[in-house]
């Protein structure tokens, strides 16, 4: 959760660990640092700010230090609160060795323990301080030695960039269980927690693999396990652009990715729907038996992620008539499964690496079941503890809420569903064409309902003084409310609740008066004269409603307060354009209460931790 960065080539180092630094903030931003090593002096140069990397560039900005190897980190707070004396990076008693750290040790204590009885001195509150003492501690070894040594006496996760002093020429990278490439150009090198820190420099992409650790001289990186052994390097050519990764043009990152969504429906689509409407899930197809073996299927994933499994639960069990079973990954790694080989565990993550979601997956693959990932990032380790990955080609999502990926989830899930229901004999001819028609229309309705965004963002600022809202709707909708109300709570600041519109009287309904608005989606679907009757019984307890209504529908006009209309389409699609008008309500009621949108306080975009 943590960012980190390093540098070792021919051109001063700061500068471009902060440009690093500041393409990885979205993983966290309590506190930042860089330290360079400067050969001439021989000695390492420190700077860190208590906050975001704009503070540490505005310390920096009199005086650069020198230097062509450095290291910089980004930090999310796990074990000792964001301060300056926690900011990374740590160092040695001696102040020779210089670590960064992401992920967790979970054996910290009794490392630190030992270590203090033997005359180290801690500074921080940090676990990440005891990997430059345990290195410390087997000096007379060169770095790379006592690196390894050092990491086999570590438990947890960790993403590490490391130098020393004494050996000005070597940058070293290590991981287990959390993320860490290398950028590779002519003669100079990037290491980071992520591709988005080194596409501007190169798109010659080192992924390193769990246990692996690379030691990056001017000659070049050499990959090695722990023990020392030469593992042949894997090299990807990745092909997202610079300007991918920046705002073009727009306020917000997230208005940026909101405004993407018919291009990453696009994208989903691009060679797997057919031209017959048959569905190839190019990368990671089973063949029709390989379909049919499996009698029901779980989707895990969290948060954002979580109520996409929560869409694929419907459609799965709607289209393709298998049990489907959406779950909270974090809860699910705590429960007692019945799954085996005649589960297919789809497990949904936009980053590939959120801690919760990688566990359920190799939970459920050691049970036998049958994994896939469905990720945006290539090479992540959900990806690669996968037995396939389907991958969203969404592109960086730099936001910190998710929005295009939540969308383009949704598609997948919907080619894998018409897939399995294919295979499964239950997906007429009729209903195939009809689906694959309303997907390719998809992304012409997408930009319809975002050329709406002025009179959406005229609603949000209207209701952006209400401290409350509930968020209903019923079969998909329902995940798409659920959605709704995280992304309201998460940019904004505003409690937002969701829940199925039948449960209203259940229980929420007594929550609601004068200044508690209601959200229904009210499109078009099987539901619709429920979800109407739910409207009246809100309205009639005196609560403002805002209605999402298909267009030229106006059964509701008189019980609504504010209406917004979506163009008339198949429900599954209609589902994806309402969960773009609820992305832009809620971006636009953040941005009328002056919020931090790209990053909202307390999160981070990616949650490698537990
Ligand atoms: C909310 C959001 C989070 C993520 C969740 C899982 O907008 O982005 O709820 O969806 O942390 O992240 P991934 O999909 O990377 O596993």
């Amino acid at each position: 959760m943590c960012g980190i960065i390093g540098y070792l080539g021919n051109h001063e180092a700061t500068p471009l660990l902060l440009d690093g630094l500041k393409s990885l903030e979205y993983r966290g931003y309590d506190s930042a640092g860089i330290a360079v090593l400067d050969r001439t002096s021989g000695l390492t140069s420190t700077t860190k700010s208590e906050s975001k990397v704009a503070l540490l560039t505005a310390r920096l900005q009199d005086c650069m230090p020198k230097g062509r190897l450095g290291i910089g980190h980004t930090r999310w707070a796990t074990h000792g609160k964001p301060s300056l004396v926690n900011a990374h990076p740590h160092t040695d008693c001696g102040g020779r060795i210089v670590v960064v750290h992401n992920g967790i040790i979970e054996n910290f204590r009794e490392l630190r323990d030992e270590l203090v009885s033997r005359g180290h001195i801690f500074v921080s509150e940090t676990d990440s301080e005891v990997i430059p003492h345990l290195i410390e501690d087997a000096s007379g070894e060169d770095l790379l030695t006592a690196v390894r040594g050092a990491l086999k006496r570590i438990t947890g996760a960790y993403a590490l960039g490391i130098m020393s002093r004494d050996e000005p020429d070597l940058l070293i990278g290590a991981r287990m269980n959390a993320p860490l490439v290398l950028g590779m150009c002519q003669d100079e090198f990037f290491l980071a927690s992520d591709i988005t820190a080194v596409i501007p420099h190169t798109k010659k992409v080192l992924i390193l693999g769990e246990g692996e650790i690379v030691a990056v001289t001017p000659m070049g990186p050499e990959v090695t396990t722990l023990d020392g052994a030469p593992v042949a390097p894997k090299i990807i050519h990745v092909d997202w652009d610079v300007s991918q990764a920046q705002k073009g043009g727009f306020s917000h990152f997230m208005l940026k990715e909101i405004h993407e969504a018919p291009d990453a429906v696009a994208n989903a689509l691009r060679g797997r729907l057919l031209p017959d409407g048959n569905v190839n899930l190019q990368g990671c197809d089973l063949t029709d038996a390989d379909l049919r073996g499996f009698q029901n299927v779980l989707l895990l994933g969290m948060g954002t992620s979580m109520h996409a499994a929560l869409v694929g639960e419907h459609v799965i069990e709607d289209w393709a008539g298998i049990p489907a079973q959406a779950a909270d990954a974090s809860e699910f790694r705590y429960r007692r499964p019945t799954i085996g080989p005649e589960t297919l565990t789809v497990v949904l993550t936009q980053s590939g690496e959120t801690a919760d979601t990688i566990v359920g997956l190799r939970q459920a693959k050691a049970l036998g079941s049958y994994t896939m990932a469905v990720t945006n990032v290539v090479a992540s380790t959900a990806a690669r503890d996968s037995d396939a990955a389907l991958y969203l080609n969404a592109g960086p999502e730099i936001g910190v809420a998710s929005s295009k990926t939540f969308v383009s989830h949704v598609v997948n899930l919907y080619l894998l569903a018409a897939r399995l229901a294919s295979a499964h004999g239950r997906m007429p001819i009729e209903r195939k064409q009809e689906l694959s028609q309303a997907l390719r229309e998809l992304p012409e309705g997408l930009r319809a309902v975002l050329g709406r965004e002025a009179e959406i963002a005229d609603l949000a600022r209207r209701y952006a003084r209400f401290r409350n809202f509930l968020f209903v709707g019923r079969g998909i909708n329902h995940a798409i409310a659920l959605e709704g109300a995280l992304k309201l709570k998460e940019i904004s600041y505003v409690h937002a609740e969701g829940t199925s519109a039948g449960a209203l009287k259940h229980g929420p309904i007594a929550l609601l008066d004068q200044d508690f608005p209601v959200v229904a989606i009210c499109t078009d679907g099987a539901t619709r004269d429920k979800m109407a009757s739910n409207v009246h019984e809100v309205a009639a307890r005196g609560a403002p409603v805002l209605a999402l209504v298909t267009q030229g529908e106006h059964h509701l006009d008189d019980v609504t307060t504010d209406r917004i209309e979506i163009p008339a389409c198949d429900e599954a699609a209609v589902a994806i354009l309402n969960t773009v008008v609820l992305q832009l309500f809620a971006y636009h009621v953040a941005v009328e209460l002056g919020r931090d949108v790209d990053q909202p306080r307390n999160l981070a975009k990616s949650v490698t931790v537990e």
